[in-house]
């Protein structure tokens, strides 16, 4: 079989990471005020504030390890004929859990991205120091040798034309990245896919729903993978009721035993 798959993530699937969502319990959502910290008026009234709150995710991340759902994910891409990842994260788990750069876009940035505000210059902060594991390293340009200090600087500026440096990830009220959107069309447009797999969003966004519904073959499957109901559930033609962490294993190992993908 020619099977066709997208995969939709939000923070839900680096929930059991140790990485907080945003809307859920303890969400960031729930105790900060995102008008403060996620907008490009928040970084223009205090920059310090915002970077401060985005150094101490990096640090997070940094920290954090991917789990099994980052894991199957990554599996699934190596066994489907075609596969792409859409994810809102901005973290780097399905990175380190294997998935391929060619085969994700993060629609949402990139946490380790530091970017000017001003003109386009941008660089990627050192990876963490983690064991990458069978995967090796994310085939990102990391930043040189002596941009780690660069990133600690309280605020940086641009060593190219001294406006400040923000960290790569897109905020309320602005546009989502042109070329990554680009990538998402032209998946969608090459053609329907079998598989559709939701998993750990809130869906709030007007373009995920429309992608997951774009995306599904008359006869494909859309696969809602999180504990809680979604504005896509009822499109679902399957509903898994679970954490990520869980059910996104074995539902992989069934697929590919299945023979789906080969
Ligand atoms: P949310 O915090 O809105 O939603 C997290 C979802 O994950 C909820 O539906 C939870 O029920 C679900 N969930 C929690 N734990 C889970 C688990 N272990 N397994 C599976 N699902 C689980 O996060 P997003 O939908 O990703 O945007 O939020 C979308 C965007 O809103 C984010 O990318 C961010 C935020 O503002 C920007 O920063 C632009």
């Amino acid at each position: 079989m020619n099977a066709r798959v997208l995969v939709l993530t939000g923070a839900g699937v680096s929930a059991e990471s140790g990485i907080p969502t945003f809307r859920g319990k303890d969400g960031y959502w729930r105790n900060l005020n995102p008008a403060k910290l996620a907008t490009p008026e928040a970084f223009a009234n205090d920059p310090r504030l915002v970077w401060e709150w985005y150094r101490e995710r990096r640090q997070r991340i940094r920290n954090a390890q991917p789990n099994p759902a980052h894991k199957a994910i990554a599996k699934l891409a190596q066994h489907a004929q075609e596969f792409l990842l859409v994810t809102q994260n901005v973290d780097d788990l399905h990175a380190r859990a294997g998935s391929s750069k060619e085969k994700m876009v993060q629609i949402h940035g990139d946490i380790f991205v530091t970017r000017c505000s001003r003109c386009d210059f941008s660089r990627r902060e050192h990876p963490p120091s983690f064991n990458y594991g069978v995967a090796g390293p994310p085939s990102q340009g990391y930043g040189v040798a002596g941009e780690r200090e660069e990133e600690e600087v309280d605020l940086p500026r641009c060593p190219r034309c001294e406006g400040l440096m923000r960290p790569g990830v897109v905020w309320f009220g602005e546009q989502l990245p042109w070329s990554e959107l680009q990538r998402v069309e032209n998946y969608l447009e090459d053609g329907p896919c079998d598989f559709v797999i939701i998993v750990g969003t809130t869906a709030t966004f007007g373009y995920i729903i429309d992608w997951a519904l774009r995306a599904k073959a008359s006869d494909g499957e859309l696969v809602e993978v999180n504990p809680e109901e979604t504005p896509l559930s009822q499109f679902a033609t399957q509903r898994v009721r679970e954490r990520a962490a869980l059910a996104l294993p074995r539902m992989i190992d069934e697929l590919v035993a299945r023979g789906n993908f080969l």
